[in-house]
């Protein structure tokens, strides 16, 4: 059993973000591995900034849709993009300044900063974009 394990729950109805959260918990799934492992810090860094960069796509990706068909809560999602990207960099300045180890605590602050926002605020896309081609 992996960290987290992708779940019917986790569907927003839009095959290709399915596919985008598919990826970024395979992911947070790696970094799992990699505490398992004993990986070091440059090792577990450069996961952590692919799941950033990753992030960063995925998330413009949605914004692009939203904008385009006018999602009346676009402003409100692009909001909680912004905040989720900032509590990530602060998690990465302190492992990078050594003030904090990767620890389990860090995964389950990453398990929980993207199925909190996949069904909540991701979620909330999911009629709105029911029968659009995206
Ligand atoms: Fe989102
Ligand atoms: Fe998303």
């Amino acid at each position: 059993m992996a960290f987290i394990d992708w779940s019917d729950e986790y569907s927003v109805s839009v095959d290709i973000f399915d596919k985008e959260h598919q990826s970024l918990i395979a992911i947070i799934n790696e970094l799992h591995q990699g505490l398992i492992s004993g990986f070091g810090i440059k090792e577990m860094t450069y996961i952590l900034d692919r799941l950033l960069e990753y992030t960063s796509k995925h998330f413009y990706h949605e914004e692009k849709e939203m904008h385009a068909y006018s999602y009346p809560e676009f402003e409100d999602h692009k909001k909680a993009h912004e905040q989720l990207v900032a509590d990530v960099k602060k998690y990465k300045d302190r492992l990078e300044s050594g003030e904090q180890a990767f620890s389990l605590e860090l995964l389950a602050f990453l398990k929980k900063w993207l199925v909190n926002h996949i069904l909540g605020t991701d979620r909330k896309y999911s009629e709105f974009f029911a029968g659009k081609n995206i």
